[in-house]
């Protein structure tokens, strides 16, 4: 798998994650049990599948990541 091809996976599963929830929030402020589960079924699926993804992207990045971190460690002292 290609970085370019896990940006673009983070970047869809978030997306779909992102729109189930407006739905998904609005029943909770209403106090309403969801009717459609097929709506939270894709919620918690693309959730998953974009965190699995965005974990994949942090450990074949880890060189920049660790770099970034060092960085601002070094920028505090
Ligand atoms: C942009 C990020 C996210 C937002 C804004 C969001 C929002 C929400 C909202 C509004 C609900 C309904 C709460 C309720 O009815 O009590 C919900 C439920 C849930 N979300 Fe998310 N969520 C996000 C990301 C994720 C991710 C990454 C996962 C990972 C798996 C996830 C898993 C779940 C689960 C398991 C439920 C409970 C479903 C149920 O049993 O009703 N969410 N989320």
């Amino acid at each position: 798998m290609t970085k370019q091809s896990l940006t673009v996976l983070c970047v869809a599963t978030f997306a779909v994650t992102v729109a189930t929830s407006i739905p998904l929030f609005v029943l909770y402020l209403r106090s309403e049990t969801i009717r459609n589960t097929v709506l939270q079924d894709l919620h918690v699926w693309f959730g998953t599948a974009f965190i699995t993804f965005a974990l994949l992207r942090i450990a074949l990045n880890r060189k920049f990541v660790a770099g970034t971190f060092r960085q601002l460690i070094r920028k505090k002292e």
